[in-house]
């Protein structure tokens, strides 16, 4: 949801930006620009387009200059074309603001500005900003930022400069993203690590209403009432190569590919002699004792990683969970308390419904819990307790490997509220992480099952694509599954809509003849998850009934399940026996994979899915 970068040092800063702004194009790819200081004057590049459009531009026509900052914008106001990709400029053209969020009270804040006098170019919310910071500026950029900001509602993360002061730059933030990267004779703004691990792993994550100004050599941060604050760098672990597609044709390929070794990681970290640790978790153990119900709330694919969690919970931890998306979580009255712990499960740490949900949870007193992947997020911060997944930084919009370190992490935490409240014995405890402790090998081969061909889901798509076209692009897909596998089913038809914009829906395999069974002709494929199960018989039912109708079936089996080959359904993938317990991480690849050989068929961006952006920074 945009993506924003600074840069002071001595490097090209146009290099510099541009190079960042690769790694954060995944927030936003409908247009992009970058600013400059160059000989007392801002000088500037904004294109519609992806990144390369302007970096193509570059090429022609270069900016000089060691200070800067750049954009890649995620359209809300104003429709994405060049004048409305930032950065934007006041009426002197003096002050140069990129800004990712969203200003709600711009329209009240344009009309007062015109009203005084001010020209107005785009029709963004953002350039109401460096026309404030005109206003306020009287020869110090921090103090008129610091002023400007005062004045906006709603998010905000900016970098501003001006033509004035060669030397500094000002970045501001309120529940946009922003963190200062502190490097060597260079310092940065970035909305997001990776963008600046090419030069530095030292990072200051800003609070809401800081302020802050940076030079080659200089870090000052300020609170909104203008009192200087110090805040120490913290060392980021991610390296440049999980950021780096490092010999895939795509970041979600990789990251799918990725899988064993971040479910094995998380085991490595947070189990020592079968003891489960969650050092930065900062809940007391008589807190999961207390607790009398637990809410988690997410969105999108760690939404299905919460209703996953809820099977967990109850069967295993025996404690009342319901499952929210944040969205609605965070608009109606949930009947929380001090007795409930709320689980807020975001990759990113910064997803505005998710991150407004945590504020309604411990407005009503609440224990809250982040589970994230980003070190430092927002939600991490703000929850009374965090669990990091670790799962290295995802890059592909389609979440593929923070899913699965989700459902380890939530697999682990079950087991360890299970066993503060009494309801899992030791033994329980010891048979469970012995299965578990299998997952990272078992992901291994069935990743390459399919790396081999032996699972020939790539084959499966090119049919697919076949098929959809004789049937004049009419055809959908429906995922059918039971008990824990559900949310997969979910999350399988989530990826497909995700990258190949194809009509996907997922059921419980028990409703189909409430409604979907309706649509079953020859026309949609039915991808029906039928691993090994307490209710597996049920399933093949569901499958009879499918094939009944000339449904095209798409069967997710165990190795080994010798009944499937006879239900006669089109094709079949196998993974490795598993309980079904911890069945979900293993079903989630062949999914993963079946949307990504969808949407390779059909020449889709995977990476860069139309109208989507990583991080969902609006509401
Ligand atoms: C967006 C992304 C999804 C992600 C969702 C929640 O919609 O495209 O991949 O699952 O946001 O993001 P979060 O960072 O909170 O997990």
């Amino acid at each position: 949801m945009c993506g924003i970068i600074g840069y002071a040092g001595k490097k090209v800063a146009a290099k510099v930006l541009i190079n960042s702004l690769r790694r954060l194009e995944y927030r936003g790819y409908d247009s992009a620009g970058i600013a400059v200081l160059q000989d007392g004057s801002i000088n500037f590049s904004k294109k519609a387009g992806k990144l390369h459009v302007l970096t193509d531009e570059l090429k022609r026509f270069p900016l000089e200059g060691n200070i800067g900052a750049g954009h890649v914008r995620w359209a809300t106001h104003g429709v994405p074309n060049e004048v409305n990709a930032h950065p934007h400029l006041d009426c002197t053209g003096k002050i140069a603001v990129v800004h990712n969020g969203i200003i709600e009270n711009y329209q009240a804040l344009k009309t007062m500005l015109i009203k005084e006098g001010h020209k107005f170019v785009s029709d963004t919310d953002t350039e109401v900003i460096p026309h404030l910071i005109e206003k306020y500026y009287k020869g110090y950029l921090l103090e008129a930022v610091r002023q400007a900001v005062k004045l906006l509602k709603g998010s905000y993360a900016i970098c501003c400069l001006h033509a004035s002061d060669r030397k500094r730059m000002v970045g501001a933030r309120c529940d946009s993203p922003l963190i200062i990267g502190a490097g060597k004779n260079e310092n940065f703004f970035a909305s997001d690590a990776p963008a600046i691990l090419d030069y530095t792993k030292n990072v200051i994550f800003l609070n809401n209403y800081e302020i802050a100004e940076i030079s080659k050599n200089t870090i000052k941060i300020i609170n909104i009432n203008g009192k200087t604050l110090s805040r120490k760098p913290t060392r980021i672990k991610w390296n440049i190569s999980q950021a780096e597609k490092s010999g895939f044709k795509h970041f979600m390929l990789k990251e799918i590919f990725e899988q064993s070794n971040v479910v094995g990681d998380i085991l490595k970290e947070r189990l020592k002699n079968n003891k489960i640790h969650f050092e930065e978790l900062a809940i007391k153990e008589k807190v999961f004792k207390g607790i009398k119900n637990m809410a988690i709330v997410a969105c999108g694919t760690a939404y299905h990683a919460a209703l996953t969690g809820k099977y967990m919970l109850e069967d295993l931890a025996e404690i009342p969970v319901w499952v929210d998306t944040s969205s609605e979580f965070r608009y109606r009255k949930p009947i929380v308390g001090k007795n409930t712990l709320v689980i807020l499960i975001s990759q990113s740490g910064e997803t505005a419904d998710t991150l407004h949900a945590l504020r309604e949870a411990k407005k009503r007193k609440a224990k809250t819990l982040a589970v994230c992947n980003v070190l430092g997020s927002s939600i991490a911060r703000e929850a009374d307790g965090v669990i990091y997944t670790h799962a290295g930084p995802e890059i592909a919009v389609a979440s593929t490997k923070a899913y699965t370190a989700q459902l380890a992490i939530l697999y682990l935490l079950t087991i360890y509220i299970g066993r503060i409240r009494g309801v899992i014995s030791g033994k329980t405890k010891k048979k469970l992480l012995k299965e578990f402790k299998k997952i990272p090998r078992l992901l291994k081969l069935t990743l390459n099952d399919f790396k081999s061909n032996k699972n020939k889901i790539a084959e499966y798509a090119k049919n697919f694509r076949k098929y959809y076209l004789e049937k004049h692009n009419k055809s959908t897909f429906l995922y059918l599954a039971r008990n824990i596998n559900y949310p997969n089913a979910l999350e399988g038809a989530l990826k497909l809509k995700e990258i190949s914009y194809i009509t996907a829906e997922g059921y419980p395999a028990g409703e189909m003849k409430h409604g979907p069974i309706a649509l079953i002709d020859e026309n949609p494929w039915v991808v029906c998850i039928a691993t090994k199960a307490k209710i597996y018989e049920k399933m093949l039912s569901n499958i009879q009934e499918i094939k009944a109708r000339g449904g095209i079936i798409i069967a997710i089996a165990t190795k080994g399940d010798k009944e499937i080959a006879s239900q006669n359904v089109n094709y079949v993938v196998k993974v490795p026996e598993i309980s079904e317990l911890f069945s979900p991480i293993l079903v989630a690849i062949p999914l993963q994979l079946l949307a990504y050989y969808v949407a390779r068929e059909f020449g889709y961006d995977i990476d860069q899915p139309r109208n989507l952006a990583k991080s969902v920074t609006v509401e």
